[in-house]
């Protein structure tokens, strides 16, 4: 996609690189992120209005440093470092950076030396957001300091004639009370930039690529149900119509109502509908299975024939529609957990190679919370956009062992309950993910006077920003135990519930 305006961020590392971004991007200006060894070559086509060094866990001083081309100080780019992002711009031009002075983690007070450019409109002191053990000792040669610390005589620098600034403190971060501002200053007083990115502008661009990219053309997308492929679909909707063909399966492993809710919401789209019920398919693939990577493989090849017939089918299909994300693109050198490898996640990958089809994936410049953005902008209603993800796989993987039509009837109710009362409690949307999990397991209970030896269901729900880490999420006592009352007096079969109190690693999210 072409854009008026970007702002490109060069990756040195930072669990906060993702974050920079997306703060450009809050901010009105489209952000890309690059590995920091990027060519200048690549960068000058690019054509940015600024560049970001991001913070990074290294020294400067390290043997294997990550260190940019210095030819990116001559593309006449204003330079924004943050963190070790400064200390590179520092020890680039003959500055001193040093360890051995005391660490600096948590707030602190920023004092202002010079309130212009960054620091234009800003009050001294400021509370800051500082994570660092290496910090700058000696200004390089031209530059001077325009804030400093308590800890840190020189936590801000600024080039004399040159557009070149350097930060110690994170001002991507919350903590950080004027960061907005101080990104903002970069962005539009120093690099000049206007602000043409948001929601509208993005559909707008978008559909016009879309349609001139597909001409009359045909396109084939799976719907999960979910907001990306839905967001995705919505988007090529709009560019071709009658063209696109949207197929969602019924896997038997869906959420109650979800087959009705999703069904209507599509069937009144702008784009062909088919929905594909093979519950009684998968569920015979899957009799006796309990391995859960099987599982996900099973699941996985049974989608892909049935797809795959139904392309046959429809004949004379050219393009594929696929809801890839931002983060799942992103060149980057920051560690992106390691559960990737620890489960098969993507089990729809693989279908553009054996079917010879192109890929059109319109939101792979996005994050998740843009994507949502542009959903609701293009009026799809937030019970679909503001939904939790929901794995491919289902409720196999939330139901630990065998897979019987008699248990998919008891996690059911059981998670419809579960989502009922946090939506009721106004926890929904400040979940990631919540969901009930059926254990493979009996317990000993009474109910009146009987004595019971039934099911026990797991409760989930997560707090994220991307699903790579999580944190068990804080639910409310009275909303627990209403929760857990409620689950084992309406759905038969179930006499204890249990809280997940585990979170991301060393647990995953998912229990399988
Ligand atoms: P974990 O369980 O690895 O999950 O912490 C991270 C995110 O991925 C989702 N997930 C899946 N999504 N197919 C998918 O499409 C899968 O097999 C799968 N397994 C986990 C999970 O729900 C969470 O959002």
């Amino acid at each position: 996609m072409k854009h008026n305006e970007l702002l490109l961020v060069l990756d040195f590392g930072s669990q906060y690189t993702q974050l920079i971004a997306r703060r450009i991007r809050e901010s009105g200006v489209y952000s890309e992120i690059k590995p920091y060894d990027v060519d200048p070559g690549i960068i000058k086509k690019m054509q940015p209005r600024g560049i970001i060094l991001s913070g990074g866990p290294s020294s400067v001083y390290a043997n294997d440093a990550p260190l940019p081309s210095s030819d990116i100080f001559q593309l006449d780019c204003p330079i924004l470092g943050i963190c070790y992002g400064l200390q590179v711009i520092a020890f680039l031009h003959g500055g001193q950076v040093d360890s051995a002075f005391r660490r600096e983690y948590g707030r602190a007070d920023l004092f202002i030396d010079n309130a212009t450019d960054l620091f234009q409109d800003m009050d001294s002191p400021q509370t800051v957001w500082m994570s660092h053990g290496d910090h700058l000792t000696q200004l390089p040669s031209d530059y001077m300091v325009i804030g400093h610390t308590e800890n840190a005589p020189i936590a801000a620098i600024k080039h004399f004639s040159k557009p070149v600034f350097g930060i110690q403190f994170h001002p991507e971060v919350v903590h950080t009370i004027n960061g907005e501002k101080i990104l903002k200053n970069f962005v539009y007083n120093i690099c000049g930039c206007k602000g043409d990115w948001n929601p509208s502008s993005f559909i707008e661009t978008t559909v016009l690529e879309i349609k001139d990219k597909l001409g009359d053309q045909s396109a084939l997308c799976a719907l999960s149900g979910g907001v990306d492929s839905t967001v995705a679909a919505y988007l090529v909707g709009r560019a071709i119509g009658a063209k696109l063909t949207c197929v969602f399966v019924d896997t038997g492993m869906l959420r109650q109502d979800e087959v009705r809710q999703v069904t209507e919401f599509y069937q009144k789209a702008d784009f062909n509908f088919r929905l594909v019920s093979a519950g009684d398919k998968f569920l015979s693939e899957l009799q006796d299975v309990i391995d859960p990577e099987q599982k996900r493989k099973i699941i996985g090849n049974t989608f892909i024939r049935i797809f795959e017939q139904q392309a046959d089918q429809l004949g004379n299909i050219h393009f594929l529609i696929q809801g890839t994300l931002y983060p799942d693109v992103i060149e980057s050198i920051s560690t992106r957990g390691p559960s990737a490898t620890i489960k098969t996640h993507h089990n729809v990958g693989g279908l553009p190679e054996k079917m010879n089809l192109s890929l059109i994936e319109p939101l792979r410049e996005l994050f998740k919370d843009e994507v949502r953005k542009v959903g609701r902008e293009l009026g799809i209603p937030d019970y679909i956009v503001g939904r939790h993800p929901f794995p491919g796989p289902g409720l196999a993987v939330r139901i630990l062992g065998q897979i019987t039509q008699q248990r998919l009837d008891i996690l059911r109710p059981a998670d419809k309950i579960f989502i009922e009362e946090l939506y009721k409690n106004n926890l929904y949307d400040k979940i990631w993910q919540a969901f009930a999990v059926l254990l493979p397991i009996q317990t000993v209970g009474v109910m009146g006077d009987e004595r019971t030896y039934e099911n026990v269901i797991a409760l989930r729900a997560v707090t994220s920003m991307d699903g790579m880490t999580a944190d068990w999420a804080e639910i409310p006592n009275a909303v627990l135990a209403k929760i857990s009352n409620r689950i084992i007096n309406e759905v038969k079969g179930v006499n204890r519930v249990v809280y997940d109190i585990s979170s991301k690693p060393p647990s995953t999210i998912e229990w399988e």
